[in-house]
């Protein structure tokens, strides 16, 4: 199976005055072609620092990651910038998107900004905004939307430049519970349907029954890997498996 980004002996450390804190300690992970990966955990153990570290947005005190075989610290700019927009989309809690430009401005931005034109990409755009149940909003300004149609705006945008694989950090932290849903339902669609893959961080185990695999993060360590034949990881075992972790 294809892997799309690998960590290889992950460490992360801040610095508070003269004592050194890790943050991440030696994390190894493969996300492949059309996995479904989450990532739970308590606060400050290092969720949000992962996927910094696996998008290249913030550099490894130690180890290194892979996107697509190639290694981010030994690729050069602008090769190294050009290899992580095309492969990672990266969804936030708060959506990030700009609010008096319309759905189709936001989700277009991003290929514009690289030069390529938005109205040649207008079908496949289209059809990303039928699959995430956006189908006639193009014209709708950002601020008239609600919570859980500015999520699926982000992810359009995320995915807008046909990268494999998404980020999404807390995507659902900011929503109703039915919007919520909607969300996790579209993204599992993206996998099942389109073969994205997801790496998602979230603190509602309801998320976590859409993953193909469940990670449980503990002090900067996988603290337990659950892995799982199909999808459908029980709400029960989520909370089970918090409870056994004090999380
Ligand atoms: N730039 C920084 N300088 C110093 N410490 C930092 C920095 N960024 C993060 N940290 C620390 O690293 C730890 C992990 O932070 P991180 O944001 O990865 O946690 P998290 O698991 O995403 O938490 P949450 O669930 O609250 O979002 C925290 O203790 C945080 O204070
Ligand atoms: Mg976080």
């Amino acid at each position: 199976m294809t892997v799309i980004a690998r960590a290889t002996g992950l460490y992360r450390f801040h610095e508070h005055g003269d004592r050194k804190e890790a943050v991440l300690r030696g994390i190894d992970l493969d996300v492949h072609a059309g996995e479904f990966v989450c990532v739970m955990g308590p606060s400050g153990s290092g969720k949000s620092t992962l996927l910094h570290l696996l998008s290249g947005l913030d550099k490894p005190s130690a180890g290194h990651v892979s996107l697509e075989g190639a290694r981010l610290d030994q690729v050069v700019e602008p090769e190294r910038t050009l290899l992580r927009r095309r492969t990672i989309g990266h969804v936030f809690q708060f959506f990030h998107l700009l609010p008096n430009l319309t759905v189709i401005e936001n989700v277009g931005l991003p290929i514009a900004i690289e030069g390529g034109h938005p109205e040649e990409q207008a079908e496949r755009l289209s059809g990303l905004l039928g699959t995430l149940g956006l189908a006639g909003r193009e014209d709708a300004l950002v601020h008239e939307l609600s919570g859980g149609e500015m999520q699926r705006v982000s992810i359009a945008r995320a995915l807008a430049g046909g990268q494999p694989l998404l980020l999404c950090d807390e995507p659902t932290g900011n929503l109703s519970q039915k919007a919520g849903l909607e969300v996790m339902q579209i993204l599992r669609r993206l996998r099942d349907e389109e073969g994205k893959s997801v790496l998602l961080v979230t603190h509602n185990p309801r998320d976590a029954t859409f993953a193909d695999r469940v990670l449980f993060l503990v002090d900067g360590e996988i603290a337990k890997d659950v892995q799982l034949e199909g999808p459908g990881i029980e709400v029960e075992q989520v909370h089970e498996t918090l409870a056994s972790l004090s999380i």
